[in-house]
């Protein structure tokens, strides 16, 4: 089957097409298209996400994905029956706070014939509230428009479930050099984005336990913060990252909060006020100096604290398979020294990473997440189909 994966929970508009075959525990997954529209340039002149220009950017950006993902230029007309003219009231009332998006719906989407699509699967949280009812209410009107099902997936689940992608890909190199046919249980998953830090215990797909989080700053958040007290532009991950490359990890001994604490929780708010003092002692011609050293001492400090954990809480659990997810994920080093440590402490467990590209927000991760939903039986519809900003992956 084919799935569509709509993604607007933050300032990403992402699209994706997926064909899926057989189920789980070893499904056999294509990527057919997967845009991303981000609108950082936007929200950098403010210095983070801004959530009424992210709907708005959503609402303008949609459609143009969408006919990008299903390759969607030539416009043939139907004529317009009885079932159409309901079926455009359906919509009206879907998208009724979306004026704009609503007219360029009718112009542009409801002339074309319907796609080769089986399932609609869109985030429905957690995230940017706003921002996460552009892309549920849009994925209602084409799933009313198609006659399409349609699915809720959690935002954090897609970030982890995107790793069943390097199943059998063997551009892949996973650590113990088999190639993956499937994810083996129990697992571990470290999910690091610019909203959450979990670390959570994968018993099987769908049953999930979580073991420790921060108790204040996403592990995004903290290179969102640090980058923007050192002068770099956001989102601050990729840029630390960059420049700390140029840069030496020990130059500054930043702290490394409640990392030796028995507990799996994170903490990051300490060393970004560490972080935060030490610039406040120097000139901006020292800070400008020093940049990459300031820059390569906090990430080593945040990605010893991610290490630490997970490994602790990987030998804890004796775990078969270990999958790194989220837009920090992206992040080179966390990802070499993850898998270092793993192979050193429990050199039998398989260690799981996106490409860099399905590791920060994208249709894909919601469309693997929403086949797995699918095929265990999860049902939702376009009529009760809603956006809940605070929704957490354990919570059902
Ligand atoms: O998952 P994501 O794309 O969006 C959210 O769900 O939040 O994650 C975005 C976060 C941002 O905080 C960004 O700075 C961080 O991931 N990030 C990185 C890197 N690329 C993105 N952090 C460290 N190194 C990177 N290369
Ligand atoms: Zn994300």
């Amino acid at each position: 089957m084919r799935v569509l994966g709509i993604e607007t929970s933050c300032d990403d508009t992402a699209i994706a097409l997926l064909e899926a075959k057989r189920e789980l525990p070893s499904p056999e997954l294509k990527l057919l298209k997967n845009i991303v529209s981000s609108q950082v340039k936007m929200h950098s002149e403010y210095g983070g996400v801004v959530p009424g220009l992210a709907k708005r950017e959503h609402q303008k950006n949609l459609i143009p994905v969408l006919f990008e993902a299903l390759e969607l230029n030539s416009m043939k007309h139907e004529t317009g029956n009885m079932k159409q003219a309901q079926k455009i009231k359906n919509i009206e009332k879907i998208l009724e706070r979306y004026d704009d998006l609503l007219e360029e719906f009718k112009e542009k989407v409801v002339p074309i014939e319907k796609p080769a699509v089986d399932l609609i699967a869109v985030t429905h949280g957690p995230g940017l509230e706003p921002a996460l009812w552009v892309g549920v209410n849009f994925a209602r009107a084409l799933s009313a428009l198609w006659d399409i099902p349609i699915i809720g997936v959690d935002h954090m689940e897609g970030h982890i479930a995107v790793n069943l992608l390097q199943c059998g890909n063997s551009k892949f190199k996973i650590q113990n050099s088999k190639l993956a046919r499937e994810i083996e249980f129990p697992a571990i998953s470290l999910a690091v984005s610019g909203g959450h830090t979990q670390l959570i215990l994968i018993k099987n797909w769908m049953d999930y336990e979580i073991l420790g989080e921060t108790l204040d700053d996403a592990a995004g958040e903290a290179f969102d913060k640090v980058a923007r007290l050192i002068g770099l532009g956001f989102p601050g991950g990729p840029e630390i990252e960059k420049i700390a490359k140029k840069g030496d990890p020990k130059a500054f001994d930043f702290p490394r909060p409640i990392m030796n604490r028995p507990d799996y929780n994170f903490s990051f708010s300490g060393l970004k006020t560490a972080v935060m003092y030490k610039v406040k002692e120097m000139t901006e011609k020292e800070i400008k100096s020093r940049q990459a050293d300031i820059a390569a001492s906090f990430q080593q400090a945040a990605i010893d604290t991610l290490v630490k954990k997970s490994i602790k809480a990987a030998k804890a659990h004796n775990i078969k398979t270990f999958m790194l997810a989220g837009g920090v994920a992206a992040n080179t080093a966390l990802r070499e020294q993850m898998k270092e440590a793993l192979k050193k402490e429990l050199p039998e467990a398989q260690f799981m990473v996106p490409e860099i590209k399905l590791a920060t927000d994208n249709g894909a991760m919601i469309a693997v997440a929403g086949y797995m939903r699918y095929k265990a039986g999860q049902k939702s519809n376009w009529h009760t189909l809603k956006a809940d900003s605070s929704k957490l992956i354990t919570e059902e």
